[in-house]
């Protein structure tokens, strides 16, 4: 009979757990402990240690080609907008008025300059103030000292990434050993065709997890894309990365999706039809396909809720050859087919936070097809521990 655990644990208990299952070999790891997903201080400390610190994606920029697109996203508490300038550049910004802190901009469109909708002052791409009405009475108010504060943001082989760390280490640089499976799919020609935000109920960490392991998808998704993965063709890397993890995988030929399209011309061999599957930590995770890019990107709304940005973007062959009403039917159908595995993946993602939280729930042992579990428990011990 197992023994049913004690109760809560202190919050250096839950990490050192974590760091047990981190240091163990894969084939005696344990999943983490319930509590690793709803105690207020693990929260906190990935707050101060996680979201303030890492790179996060809150798009792709070709969400943004034209001069003035912008998309608005969030690190932490501080609500961001990234911009194509009339320049071409893309940058970040806080979308907070240095006026009397309005929040700007929502979602995301195509603006010549930022207004905030309180009282007007108007901000250029480039974060300066331009406009400020009824300020000339303010003694000594200059518009140079009341620019928005600029974002550090990185382009890499078409994913925009922003951080609030000044020193973490550039993208390129931290993926440096995912760059080449990546460039083959010249993944910065994709075009992106749908993007939609969401709140799930369930702690980021068990999304992320779900989404590291193929473990589940004959089972989870039997009804969409579980029957087209044969589990025995899935490969991860040879060692752990620091900032990122992965794995690759085979379709079978005939599967609707993620086989190259005839007019591709760069994937060669088994490559037409395998896909590429990275997690960025902490939470930016794709499916990259011949034919297609999905992915997640994922922010906290405390421990018991997440805001999953989701996006899917085609290669430009499928796209050119889908016209007019053709490529209404083939867009309707994809946002089908994908809203169909969200809801697959959200029935089970809220199913074990529900579990997370009863007295009899207990970590568990892992499988290899676990692995990207065990290499985010890496990561997460040495930002938490
Ligand atoms: S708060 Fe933005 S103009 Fe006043
Ligand atoms: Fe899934």
């Amino acid at each position: 009979m197992t023994t049913p655990p004690s109760g809560p644990l202190p919050t250096s208990e839950i990490l050192a757990q974590l760091r047990a299952s981190a240091d163990a070999p894969l084939n005696r790891a344990m999943s983490s402990h319930p509590q690793l997903y709803r105690d207020p201080g693990i929260a906190a400390l990935e707050d101060a240690k996680i979201w303030s610190q890492d790179w996060l994606c809150p798009g792709f920029a070709a969400d943004i080609p034209n001069p003035g697109d912008y998309i608005t996203f969030s690190i932490g508490p501080d609500p961001i907008f990234i911009a194509r300038g009339q320049d071409g550049e893309i940058r970040a910004f806080s979308n907070i008025c240095r006026h009397r802190m309005m929040v700007m901009l929502q979602g995301s469109g195509n603006a010549s300059k930022v207004v905030c909708p309180y009282h007007a002052w108007t901000y250029d791409l480039d974060g300066k103030l331009r406009g400020a009405g009824h300020m000339e009475r303010s003694t000594g108010f200059n518009k140079d000292d009341h620019c928005l504060p600029e974002i550090r943001v990185e382009v890499w082989h078409g994913w925009i990434y922003v951080t609030l760390n000044p020193d973490a280490p550039s993208v390129a640089d931290s993926l440096m050993a995912l760059e080449p499976l990546v460039a083959q799919f010249k993944l910065g020609d994709y075009i992106p065709v749908a993007s939609q935000d969401h709140v799930w109920d369930t702690n980021w960490k068990l999304l992320a997890e779900n989404f590291m392991e193929s473990y589940h998808l004959p089972t989870a998704h039997k009804a969409t894309l579980g029957g087209w993965l044969p589990l025995d063709t899935v490969e991860f890397p040879d060692r752990p990365h620091a900032a990122f993890t992965h794995q690759i995988f085979e379709k079978l030929p005939d599967s609707t999706y993620g086989v190259a399209h005839r007019d591709n011309d760069h994937l060669v061999g088994r490559w037409r039809h395998t896909s590429v599957m990275p997690t960025v930590f902490p939470s930016h995770m794709y499916v990259l396909a011949p034919d297609h890019c999905w992915y997640l990107s994922l922010r906290p709304q405390g421990a018991g809720q997440v805001h999953v940005r989701f996006g899917v973007a085609i290669a430009p062959e499928v796209h050119s050859e889908l016209q007019g009403p053709e490529r209404d039917a083939w867009m309707a159908e994809l946002n089908q087919f994908f809203d169909h595995v969200n809801e697959e993946d959200r029935l089970v993602v809220e199913g074990i936070y529900a579990g997370s939280g009863a007295g009899l729930a207990a970590a568990g042992r892992l499988s290899w097809l676990e692995r990207e579990i065990h290499d985010f428990q890496k990561y997460l011990s040495g930002r938490l521990g």
